[in-house]
């Protein structure tokens, strides 16, 4: 193989509760991308088409996530990417893990897979870093691996993929505002209080048994952020609006998507999914905010070739 065209979704991070481990990957947005193998050594990304980003490789998270996946390979030839963006940077839906993972698993698969998904996730976390300054992995590992994953460590690295209740659906709205994930992870205290610590780690341990045993119930009731939703919330207009009128209108649960400025909500049944988008739509046209709106299976593979 010569070529690949390839969709990357979109994700959801921290998921309420599970700041920098938790996230989920969506299957109704995404970036598209084609690689191919080049004779001349190096990456070389030659049109970006959607949105206004650097072509320079060591400037753009898909060229960096594929330079940290070439230094490791023995290939002497080269790739050419192109990237047509849907997903918006800063938006808070996993812009820079969708470029970045589109690249190095295209890379790969036009390698015959030398690496596995956990390598992946480790070269992709480097455009990561250069996105946001911090080399997280709650974006990356759902887009590559699909469906809900978990990041049981950093280091070293251990990536747990969590099973998909067969009808959790989620439904993102993005006020058209953006927020740098690297200005909001500023804001952030990096001390928490030991009984906040207690009850989001009650939260995390609930979301996942809620999520292996498709306990919907127990999913809703774990979709709680006591650190970080209260600090960024504050950035994110009519964000208290939005939670209560999704959760009214049978969302199971709501949080800041990313580093916002998304909002999701998770909904048993598409029908529910779609009453949450309603609700969210009516609240920022009553408060007078544009927004981009996605109700959304989630996406069990991940990336994949098209
Ligand atoms: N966990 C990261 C953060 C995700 O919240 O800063 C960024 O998309």
């Amino acid at each position: 193989m010569e070529e690949i065209r390839v969709f990357c979704p979109a994700t959801i991070a921290n998921i309420s509760c599970g700041f920098d481990v938790l996230g989920v990957a969506l299957d109704a947005v995404g970036d598209e991308m084609v690689v191919r193998k080049t004779k001349t050594p190096g990456i070389k990304i030659t049109k970006i088409i959607g949105q206004n980003l650097p072509l320079e490789t060591k400037k753009n998270v898909a060229g960096v996530a594929a330079l940290a996946l070439l230094d490791k390979s023995d290939y002497t030839g080269g790739f050419e990417i192109e990237i047509y963006k849907n997903i918006k940077p800063g938006s808070g839906i996993g812009s820079s893990a969708a470029s970045s993972t589109g690249a190095v698993w295209a890379i790969n698969e036009l390698l015959g897979k030398p690496f596995s998904n956990l390598e992946l996730v480790q070269f992709s976390m480097e455009g990561e870093r250069l996105a946001s300054g911090t080399a997280h992995a709650d974006n990356v590992a759902p887009a590559l691996y699909g469906g809900f994953t978990l990041v049981r460590s950093y280091e070293p690295l251990d990536i747990v993929k969590i099973n998909t209740p067969k009808e959790l659906y989620a439904t993102v709205i993005h006020p058209q505002i953006e927020i740098k994930t690297a200005d909001s992870r500023k804001i952030l205290k990096t001390n928490i209080t030991l009984q906040n610590g207690i009850k989001q780690w009650g939260n995390v341990g609930g979301l996942i048994a809620g999520l292996f045993t498709e306990d919907y119930d127990l999913i809703g009731r774990s979709l709680e952020d006591h650190i970080v939703e209260p600090i960024r919330s504050i950035l994110i207009p009519g964000f208290n609006e939005i939670k209560t009128n999704s959760i009214e209108a049978g969302a199971l649960g709501c949080g800041i998507s990313g580093s916002g400025p998304s909002i999701f909500a998770l909904s048993k049944g598409e029908a529910t999914a779609l009453k949450v988008a309603q609700a969210m739509k009516n609240t920022y046209q009553k408060i007078g905010i544009d927004y981009d709106v996605h109700t959304s299976k989630i996406n069990p593979i991940g990336i994949k070739k098209i």
